[in-house]
């Protein structure tokens, strides 16, 4: 049994979402949408991510028009796709730009975060109950939307709240309100969490002020009081209008986050208040009824990437990841959220761009697409061995020629060339030539049965002495001799929602002597080793 937490299901079943997120402003219409799907299908997705702006569908306060849901839905439909919706409310990427122009043009009732030179900043004030009430009425309003015109198909599967939220050019607001909160006494249990967790950004700026038990926020947090005010300030906002739309249509809930801790010196450079990963422990205290919260990675370095992962793949958060790059790295790295840190559905952000004008994939979108299209491939696999420690992420580091897996009986020995390469010059370095890095899954079903998927690579199955081996000479000799252990099969196929597989391509002889290898276009393989 694995123990990930599936938040996303479809037909009571647990549901991998993968695939694309629109450019921010391809919601208003269809025929934005027209290069949409197509890269969608060059993605091979089964998921995509719209967003609905609460200045279109209330553009006169307390009337609304949800319209817009019926061309999303028919169009989701159409092709053969699930749907989750992003609120672009209060937030959208640390500003209020998708707010409608009746709350823009009324800074006294909806007020704005003023910074600390006084000045208004064009982000709506979360310590504004007006603020709050305006948006959770058409959140709410979104969510009756969504039952009525959906509640039998079930199409759209989630809803984010919110993009992105916070603060950006200020850790806090500077405004009156604001200033009184931050002066007050910090609530009890937010005081607790810092006592209580040793080890976090959030215990050590606490101990760093004092470690007193009670105090404003600045007593308690110090410098960085202002991020911790405004990150529990905003998580409870959030936090009502998941109530508010969960008492409406229960439906998964999550809050996406603009990373930048780890390189950014100050809260406000990145949006002040979102959920980054030193605030994380705030907003799982603080938003119980948002079911996981989501890192938008789109940084370059490995290390950057599964720094993210690592963060937000926690007991109380599985990993899922809802923007990241339609080109470049990516296409490696997303193994490691899908091998390494278990996440439960993955996208990346601007598919129209991956097309040229004439609906071909762009040379730099390739990549990418055809790790899409292998972890596609690999779902079945995913949902039934993510958490068991069998799924294994290949991923071709710069200079690295080779990878070794620990597959039980077994060490995988996985080169970095393919088929094309059978018998290179230099056997164990791929053509300088080679042109895309390999990445990819090796996912172990049994003792001796392995699937692969993506490339382009190929893997050695090296057997190991069982460690009550009576290691004579004979039988020294034998392993040593034992370059490959025998193949039952080796196929290219499929497999069904239901693990059931269909092979339809089957290699032997030469196609197997070197290792069983994987490579983009060859879909999902399956080997099955001798015992
Ligand atoms: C992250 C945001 O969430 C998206 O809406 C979009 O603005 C992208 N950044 C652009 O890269």
């Amino acid at each position: 049994m694995n123990h990930v937490n599936r938040v996303f299901t479809v037909d009571g079943q647990p549901f991998f979402p993968l695939g694309g997120q629109v450019h921010n402003s391809s919601g208003y219409n269809l025929a934005a949408l027209d290069t949409a799907w197509k890269a969608l299908e060059a993605l091979d997705a089964n998921t995509v991510e719209i967003p609905v702006y609460w200045g279109q569908v209330e553009p006169v306060e307390g009337q609304f028009d949800f319209s817009v849901l019926d061309d999303l839905l028919q169009g989701a439909r159409e092709h053969g796709l699930k749907l989750m919706l992003l609120w672009f409310g209060t937030w959208k990427n640390g500003q209020m730009g998708y707010a409608p122009s009746w709350v823009k043009q009324d800074p006294d009732r909806f007020r704005r975060v003023i910074s600390a030179g006084g000045y208004p900043l064009n982000v709506l004030s979360s310590h504004c109950r007006a603020n709050l009430e305006a948006d959770r009425r058409a959140y709410s309003e979104l969510l009756k939307a969504i039952k009525e015109k959906d509640a039998t198909e079930k199409t759209i599967i989630a809803v984010q709240i919110e993009n992105e939220a916070g603060i950006r050019g200020s850790d806090r607001d500077y405004g009156p309100e604001a200033t009184a909160t931050f002066h007050s006494p910090v609530p009890a249990e937010m005081a607790s969490l810092a006592a209580e967790r040793p080890g976090t950004l959030i215990h050590a700026a606490w101990q760093a002020a004092g470690a007193r038990e009670s105090g404003s926020w600045p007593e308690l947090f110090g410098w960085q009081a202002g991020e911790f005010m405004t990150a529990w300030q905003i998580a409870q906002y959030i936090e009502e209008l998941a109530i508010a739309g969960k008492v409406v249509y229960d439906l998964p809930m999550t809050v996406n986050v603009w990373l930048g801790e780890q390189w950014r010196r100050l809260a406000g450079e990145y949006p002040s208040g979102g959920a980054v990963a030193k605030v994380l422990d705030i907003y799982k205290l603080a938003a119980p009824h948002v079911d996981l919260i989501a890192p938008d990675i789109y940084v370059s370095s490995s290390q950057a990437y599964r720094h993210a992962c690592e963060a937000y793949n926690r007991a109380d958060n599985p990993l899922f990841v809802p923007e990241s790059g339609r080109a470049g790295s990516n296409a490696q790295q997303m193994f490691y959220a899908l091998g390494e840190y278990d996440a439960i559905g993955y996208f990346c952000f601007g598919i129209e761009s991956m097309l040229d004008p004439e609906g071909n994939l762009r040379p730099e979108s390739a990549p990418v697409a055809a790790s899409f299209r292998a972890a596609r491939a690999a779902i079945p696999l995913l949902l039934a061995y993510q958490g068991t420690g069998r799924v294994h992420a290949i991923v071709q580091e710069e200079n690295a020629v080779e990878q070794y897996l620990d597959l039980g009986d077994y060490i995988g020995w996985v080169r970095f060339i393919g088929p094309a390469d059978r018998y290179p010059g230099g056997y164990l370095y791929p053509r300088p030539e080679t042109p895309e890095r390999a990445r990819g899954l090796v996912i172990q079903a049994d003792d001796h049965e392995f699937y692969l998927v993506g490339g382009p690579f190929r893997v050695q199955f090296k057997r190991k002495p069982a460690p009550d081996a009576e290691m004579t000479p004979a039988e020294a000799a034998r392993l040593l001799s034992d370059e490959m252990p025998g193949m039952i099969s080796v196929e290219e196929g499929r497999m069904d929602d239901d693990g059931t597989w269909h092979p339809l391509r089957e290699r032997n002889g030469d196609e197997v002597s070197g290792g069983v290898w994987a490579e983009p276009r060859a879909g999902l393989v399956r080997a099955v080793l001798t015992h």
